[in-house]
């Protein structure tokens, strides 16, 4: 038996006595916390452990999220409240959505989204800018028991297509166009290239035109957004168990295949409005504003439900932290809509940080309302958390989270008195997680000691109960590594106050602006070009968005064609297959690659060369004198 040296999170602060009280009776705490939710029916069982691939919690619960994130704050007075307020610098408007108004369009839309067919279970993919039809969407697909995969802008024709061959949805909501800086994303010529290449088709397909661009439409298959609301009937919500799927969310896994995180309705209700009053200290009211994307996790749960749940006002932006027009944007946003707390990805900072060092647009800008900066995303590196919070004056909390778990993992906790985190540190387990670094056989480590971070089961409710259809691909990933535990793919270590380091991912993930990215994707797009004959990809060091894409590729012997225009195809080619999210910039064409006498391709040992680092290459290397081979181009650029 090892003994347990498992780090116990200290006590003597509210935090502390909070996640004492969790960790003493953990099924009772999120009973507790389960009293913030209007539930239909209440649950049979709190926790049930034999369901799915690691437990259920509420089963037995039926309840309707949309019921709970706008109709009872309408029912208590709450309609003329503003919900959300959209800010689109890109197409110069701003608008303020109430409560009311957000409650009628979107039961409106859950009418369309019926008439056209979509019934309780069914899918909805949803393929839109930042756009407050987007979270319309999102919320009508919740208001009927259906089941949205809202999928990020960024990402081209055949990652959707992956998307709707995996989801097989019903309909698709879409915008004619999305708008970045400079130029207009046509979106519709996207969907129409996603379904040519998909098996799957839609019974039919929403668009919602926008004045920048408008788009054709396929007579008997696309429905103009606006035509389709004003002519539907407002839907009456459907209850739907607590155990049924709210959304699927693509996100990067270790291969080219992405992977459909589930997340459930009841469970993620209760751990979002957790959240909102323990971590983020907000009450009913209150303006907060997450700076991220619908398409990704932070925005369906910080832009879209977890504020709306609570009754607050929720900024949806639709722009950049820089060239929006100024790296004064942010300060602009928050002193505009009196905004109590900001959260976003450090890469943001990182920007504005290039542009104005000394923060100087922050005094042209009235930001007394703020109260807190939250981060996530990425680690923020300390010298940018120390800069933003001199600049600001106010606690930065670096916050630690997954698309697979929903919210947060470790936290600093405003509602509990211990907020601002150490610069590069995500701050403490949030209450529900019993947080440990394991070694590579699963032994628990003591304080202080790096290794790969994980959290005993049961996950807390609001993390994924599974993968879209695929029970066993959810253990294969996440479970059997270290049985009893959830290996959550982030290496890094807990110190000896109970505050985590989390330096990184143990996979082939990478983070790049605070997108996740699969080099493994990246690689298969490389190899697929007929004149690679292999490649491999890593996230080199970058100043503002944290990593960057570097491929490496050996061309198939006889190819003697110039090797800067095969590079530049393959960049094009990553764009064209992935999308301009994927910021493969940078592809050297190289003799050989640096790989063990097995032939492992030693990636690790590539990226250091790439940060300017000592390779660090394992004994059981192949032939050191490629490493010098490399460097030489990574220095010249190309070879
Ligand atoms: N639709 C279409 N294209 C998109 C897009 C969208 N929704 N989002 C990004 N892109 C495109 C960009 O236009 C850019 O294209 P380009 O190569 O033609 O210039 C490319 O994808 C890369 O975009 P991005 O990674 O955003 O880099 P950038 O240089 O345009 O901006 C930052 C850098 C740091 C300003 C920006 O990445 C940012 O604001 N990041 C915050 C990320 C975030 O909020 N993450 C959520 C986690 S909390
Ligand atoms: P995503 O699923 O897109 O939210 O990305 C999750 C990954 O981003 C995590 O596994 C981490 O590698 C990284 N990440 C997110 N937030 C943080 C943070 N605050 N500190 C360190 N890494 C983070």
């Amino acid at each position: 038996m090892q003994p347990d040296r498992s780090v116990q999170a200290p006590g003597g602060s509210a935090y502390g006595t909070h996640y004492a009280a969790w960790r003493a009776d953990p099924r009772g705490w999120w009973e507790k916390a389960a009293e913030r939710i209007d539930w239909h029916r209440r649950w049979d069982q709190v926790f049930t452990p034999e369901s799915g691939p690691w437990g259920a919690w509420f089963a037995g619960a039926e309840m309707n999220t949309a019921v709970n994130y706008l109709d009872r704050h309408v029912a208590a007075g709450a309609g003329a409240r503003t919900a959300l307020i959209w800010d689109s610098p890109v197409s110069g408007q701003v608008r303020h959505i109430s409560y009311q108004e957000l409650l009628d369009r979107t039961a409106r839309f859950a009418g369309a989204l019926a008439a056209l067919g979509v019934r309780r279970g069914d899918r909805v993919v949803i393929y839109m800018p930042m756009v407050p039809e987007a979270a319309v969407a999102m919320l009508a697909c919740a208001r009927i028991g259906a089941i949205h995969s809202v999928v990020f802008g960024g990402f081209a024709a055949p990652e959707l297509a992956a998307r709707i061959e995996d989801a097989r949805p019903t309909v698709i909501v879409c915008a004619s166009c999305g708008i970045e800086p400079g130029r207009v994303v046509a979106y519709k010529p996207l969907l129409d290239q996603a379904l040519a290449l998909a098996t799957h088709q839609p019974a039919a397909c929403v668009i919602l035109q926008r004045p920048m661009l408008e788009a054709a439409l396929l007579l008997g298959r696309d429905h103009d957004f606006e035509a389709v609301t004003a002519a539907a009937a407002p839907a009456d919500p459907v209850m739907v168990a607590a155990t049924d799927p709210l959304y699927i969310l693509y996100t990067s896994g270790t291969t080219g295949k992405p992977k459909g995180i589930v997340r459930d309705n009841g469970g993620h209700a209760v751990a979002l409005a957790n959240s909102i009053a323990t971590i983020y200290g907000l009450q009913a009211g209150d303006v907060m504003w997450t700076a991220s994307d619908v398409g990704w996790v932070v925005g369906h749960s910080y832009i879209v439900y977890a504020p709306l749940l609570a009754g607050l006002t929720s900024v949806m932006y639709e722009g950049k932290p820089v060239g929006t027009p100024d790296a004064g944007a942010f300060w602009r946003v928050i002193a505009q809509h009196k905004v109590k707390l900001l959260f976003t990805a450090p890469t943001a900072l990182r920007a504005i940080k290039q542009q104005d060092p000394q923060g100087a647009h922050v005094a042209r800008h009235d930001i007394s309302s703020l109260e807190a900066l939250f981060l996530a995303g990425e680690r923020c590196d300390p010298p940018t958390a120390t800069w933003i919070g001199g600049l600001l004056g106010r606690p930065v909390v670096d916050h630690w989270w997954q698309t697979e778990t929903g919210w947060a993992i470790t936290a600093g906790f405003r509602g509990y008195g211990l907020f601002a985190s150490k610069p590069g540190s995500g701050g403490r387990p949030c209450p529900g997680h019993d947080l440990q670094v394991l070694d590579d056989h699963g032994a628990v480590q003591p304080a202080g000691t790096q290794g790969h971070l994980a959290v005993r089961l049961p996950l807390p409710p609001g993390c994924a109960p599974t993968l879209w259809q695929d029970d066993a691909g959810f253990s294969r990933a996440y479970l059997e590594d270290f049985p009893g535990w959830y290996r959550t793919g982030d290496g890094g270590m807990i110190d000896a106050d109970g505050d985590v380091w989390v330096m990184g991912r143990t996979d082939d993930i990478i983070n790049v602006a605070g997108h996740r990215l699969s080099t493994g994707a990246m690689e298969e797009v490389l190899a697929s070009h007929a004149d690679v004959a292999e490649c491999a990809v890593v996230g080199a060091h970058d100043e503002i968005k944290g990593q960057a894409p570097l491929g490496l590729v050996v061309l198939k012997s006889g190819v003697t064609r110039d090797h800067d225009a095969i590079a530049a195809e393959l960049v094009g080619l990553v764009r064209e297959r992935i999308g301009p999210v994927a910021a493969l910039r940078r592809v050297l064409v190289v003799a050989r690659l640096p790989k063990t006498r097995s032939g492992k391709i030693l990636r690790a040992s590539i990226r250091r060369m790439a940060d300017g680092q000592a390779a660090n290459a394992p004994a059981t290397i192949e032939d050191p004198a490629v490493l010098g081979e490399i460097a030489a181009a990574l220095g010249k650029g190309q070879t």
